[in-house]
């Protein structure tokens, strides 16, 4: 997890940032104790139990749980990844990182220049729009209904009817024709020279989420009728610009994201800008390529409750359809609303207004009523084998959940639904490819097992004194301990032990790639609870208990094995069994 940032650089990030100063940057903490407490950011909740210890330097809730370090806290408010949390904390402690080793210095360069020239493209066009020659795409824009404002914050632009405009403005700033190609913004020509690919359209640059230039979409000014020429042009696939890893907006959207806690996903540029300028902030556009899980997982980082309002024609409702398997995969609660034949969202709200485009995103429909009903009016559901269609199409969709119960309930729902029978929706279910273990259509919940006391009590004694650390780690294996997550934590506490680095959990935290032990090491920080005043005592105690909880545990493991053995008369085994029990019994005393 520490993704190659060396790791006495995350340690020396982590001793000068102050996690109380960090998060009261964020949220207001009010003293309490030796703590800081504050009403969570991560759950509702009305009495706060959301704790900060500026000794520790860590953070815990006790109502969900969430836990961590300065790294984890970045990640967890702004959805940063683990990489971004290290060089923004990096930037604000002044602590310097190596470059990125995994590019090499020339790609370094190459990406950085491509940014540059994007950037440099963009202002070209932006003033473009401007000159003279600019005021057809000016118009146009506000004949879309684009006011000045939007032009501005979208930096909307033009791009000449001229085959080398932007070209010899970019030559004149010193960029070689080869990276203009690599940007995609100039074309080879057969016998030799460039062209520029976008001439004579409107501009809208596409932008990061840090708001950087990947590439450019061009669009026609005026559809003459039986023109053959692309309605959009886009920039090409660049080493900046993977489309299936960027979502259109947003950079602009992702706070309102947030805050609402649910995005409207659309298909096209106006489909954004249009309901963004009517005053729609939590939305974001795929432009028409088919949803990948990468554009997924970039949205979970700031909700999970996803609207998708597709164009209403063919090819909306097929790319809805593929992209609600893959919401329902990345475990997130997709909802659809349906347009009027022959609207997109742009031409809708314009239509409609602001009420009535909220309203339409407030009726969604879930994903099963959605598919459902697309089913049934592709399917005639009279006819035993459509009908069996239908099902299955549904199935396909409901063995995404990785929640069984969830699974199940949709089984019975799809059972009722379409008056089928249950068993054979089931057995029908396991049948599709993918999904990795049977479903048997038991409902299996996995309620958290609290930690066990006597191992989270030496956790404790451990983190407030490391002089503990060492007998203990004589007297006891990471494997004496019952519980999964206390394995973990002990395991990677004795190994910085024998590296001679110290215990404090902010940085243990660092090594942790497991957030059931993270939690463990938090929680067992912010205990305060009093035991008896002789350490060495309790430590006694504890390992005491823990080596006689294992040894009974491997008692118990040998009788059923003798158990067996004496069923299946296997002498020789039974022999051997009894002399470990033998050995075992002596070890105890
Ligand atoms: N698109 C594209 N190339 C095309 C057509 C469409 O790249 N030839 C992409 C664009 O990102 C476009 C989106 O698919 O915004 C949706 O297509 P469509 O619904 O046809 O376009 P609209 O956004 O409705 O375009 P407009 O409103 O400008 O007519
Ligand atoms: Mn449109």
């Amino acid at each position: 997890m520490t993704n190659r940032i060396p790791e006495n650089l995350l340690e020396d990030i982590l001793s000068r940032v102050d996690i109380v100063e960090l998060i009261s940057g964020y949220i207001p903490l009010k003293k309490a104790g030796r703590n800081f407490k504050a009403c969570c950011p991560f759950h509702r909740e009305k009495t706060p139990s959301f704790m900060v210890s500026p000794e520790r330097q860590i953070y815990h809730c006790f109502g969900c749980n969430e836990s961590g370090n300065a790294f984890k806290f970045l990640m967890a408010y702004e959805r940063f990844d683990f990489p971004e949390a290290v060089e923004f904390l990096a930037r604000k402690t002044g602590v310097i990182l190596p470059e990125k080793e995994k590019r090499t210095q020339e790609n370094i360069s190459i990406t950085t220049q491509l940014f540059k020239i994007n950037e440099l493209a963009c202002a070209y066009y932006q003033k473009s729009l401007d000159s003279e020659t600019g005021s057809s795409a000016r118009g146009y824009f506000l004949k879309r209904g684009i006011p000045e404002e939007g032009i501005k914050l979208f930096k909307l632009g033009f791009a000449e009817d001229k085959w080398d405009g932007l070209i010899n403005y970019l030559r004149s700033k010193g960029v070689g024709l080869a990276l203009l190609e690599k940007a995609g913004l100039a074309i080879a020509k057969d016998r030799g020279g460039f062209y520029d690919r976008f001439r004579n359209r409107a501009i809208f640059p596409i932008f990061d989420i840090k708001s950087r230039v990947l590439g450019f979409g061009a669009r026609l000014l005026d559809e003459t009728k039986g023109s053959t020429a692309a309605k959009y042009i886009n920039s090409p696939e660049s080493p900046v610009y993977t489309k299936g890893k960027n979502l259109y907006g947003l950079n602009l959207s992702k706070e309102a994201i947030r805050e609402c806690d649910s995005v409207i996903m659309v298909e096209g540029y106006m489909d954004f800008i249009i309901p963004y300028t009517y005053g729609i902030h939590n939305i974001v556009a795929s432009l028409g390529t088919a949803l990948t899980e990468e554009q997924a997982g970039l949205l979970k980082r700031f909700t999970q409750n996803v609207v998708m309002v597709y164009d209403a024609d063919a090819a909306g409702q097929m790319a809805t359809l593929r992209a609600l398997d893959i919401f329902i995969e990345e475990g997130m609660n997709v909802r659809i609303a349906t347009l009027p034949a022959g609207m997109d969202p742009d031409l809708y709200m314009k239509k409609n207004g602001l009420a009535s485009f909220k309203e339409m995103v407030n009726s969604a429909k879930s994903f099963f009523e959605y598919k459902l009903s697309v089913m049934k009016s592709r399917y005639n559901t009279k006819e035993i084998e459509e009908r069996a269609m239908v099902a299955k199409e549904m199935l396909i969709s409901i063995s995404k959940f990785k929640d069984s119960i969830v699974k199940s309930e949709y089984i019975k729902l799809l059972a009722q639904e379409l008056n089928v029978n249950e068993e054979a929706l089931l057995e029908e279910i396991n049948k599709i490819k993918g999904i990795k273990a049977p479903y048997n259509g038991q409902n299996r919940t996995v309620a958290k097992a609290p930690f066990n006391p006597t191992e989270s009590l030496l956790i404790r004694l451990m983190l407030e004194e490391s002089e503990l650390i060492d007998s203990i780690r004589k007297r006891l294996e990471p494997t004496d301990f019952q519980d999964e997550r206390t394995k973990k934590l002990v395991t990677v506490m004795f190994d910085l032990f024998s590296q001679g680095k110290t215990l404090e959990p902010n940085k243990i935290i660092n090594y942790l790639d497991d957030s059931n032990s993270l939690e463990l090491i938090c929680k067992s920080a912010f205990k305060d609870d009093a035991y008896p005043e002789d350490k060495e005592k309790v430590v006694e105690d504890c390992i005491k208990l823990i080596k006689s909880k294992r040894l009974s545990h491997i008692k118990q493991r040998l009788q059923e094995e003798i158990r067996i053995a004496e069923q299946n008369k296997d002498e020789e085994k039974l022999h051997r069994l009894k002399d470990e029990f033998c050995e075992l019994l002596k070890k105890g005393r």
